[in-house]
């Protein structure tokens, strides 16, 4: 299942997603981050839509973090948080039960455990885990986007997702259910150039819009900014593509000009057993070739409208 906020990088998240074999999309749910949560279940559909996979329910959950105020990211993704990108629109309505029921109820209908893939603020992920208990044995693990060892990119301590709730992260990381943190430390290495972009254009109509969401404020054909979330989705399909470290991961809650970092103890400093396997290095051309070959099985099963 994945969790997002739609943004840039989240749709490519979601195209990677939808084509790659080894993964079943049971559901994509919405959270408000780089956009408010109306914008955000938006694209989730229009991304969808586009990709003529309209059969994956679009769930809406929490419009806002659990105790904080949201704070949105327009001036990275623009007004709509997916500007510069012709996208169709919605042809297919969210679906009613909203994102913590539905997420209950794949979890509840599968008969494995669910892996679960959160690209934006963990306000839905912490919910699901706090209201629904008994139906944490059916989550096989989470890989997230946020956090990060380093340095920050939204404070010089934090990451965007982290920032804006930090308590949700926090919950989730003490939560004893197993965690990738897919942080910036990897992420930032999933940048495209030139040639990454050409050959994501080659790929035609998919590869074209991914290219677009990629290189949006970066000039073009230039280059692009981080794939953050695309990542995460990478790292479930295949294992062995980031190279991570266990760790006893925390977030600080209260810190001053620290607050919102994701705290990574590898030594065991806090003599805390860890939580989590750290995101430290990531092979950006396998990465790439993931991607490539993902798009291409949506490209080849090509139904969508045109935009
Ligand atoms: C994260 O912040 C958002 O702007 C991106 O979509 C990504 O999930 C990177 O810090
Ligand atoms: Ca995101």
């Amino acid at each position: 299942m994945l969790d997002v906020d739609p943004g840039h990088d989240d749709a490519v998240a979601i195209m990677l997603a939808c084509g790659a074999t080894e993964l079943e999309v049971r559901a994509v749910t919405t959270v408000a981050g780089n956009v408010p949560l109306e914008k955000t279940t938006r694209n989730a559909l229009r991304v969808l839509t586009f990709l003529g996979c309209s059969e994956i329910p679009v769930a809406a959950g929490a419009g806002a973090p659990l105790e904080r105020q949201l704070v949105t990211a327009e001036h990275v993704h623009g007004q709509s948080g997916l500007d510069g990108v012709k996208l169709p629109e919605p042809g297919f309505e969210p679906d009613g039960r909203g994102a913590l029921r539905l997420m209950a109820e794949v979890v509840r209908g599968s008969s494995e455990p669910v892996a679960l893939i959160p690209t934006g603020p963990l306000t839905n992920v912490a919910a699901f885990l706090r209201e629904c208990p008994e139906l944490r044995s059916g989550v096989e693990r989470v890989v997230l986007m946020g956090g990060s060892h380093g340095p920050g990119n939204t404070t010089p301590a934090a990451e965007f997702n982290a920032y804006v709730d930090p308590e949700a992260a926090r919950a989730v990381f003490r939560s004893g259910l197993p965690v990738t943190m897919v942080g910036l430390d990897v992420t930032r290495k999933a940048v495209a150039g030139p040639g990454e972009l050409q050959a994501l254009r080659n790929l035609g109509r998919v590869g074209n819009a991914a290219a677009d969401l990629a290189s949006y404020g970066f000039g073009g054909s230039a280059g692009s900014g981080p794939i953050h979330d695309a990542v995460a989705v990478a790292a479930v399909v295949e294992p062995g593509l980031l190279e991570t470290r266990p760790a006893y991961v925390d977030v600080e809650c209260e810190g001053g000009i620290t607050c919102d970092e994701t705290v990574c103890d590898f030594a065991g400093v806090a003599g805390e057993p860890p939580n989590a396997g750290v995101g430290l290095d990531l092979d950006p051309e396998r990465f790439f070739e993931l991607l490539y070959r993902s798009l291409k099985n949506l490209q080849e099963a090509g139904s969508g409208p045109a935009s």
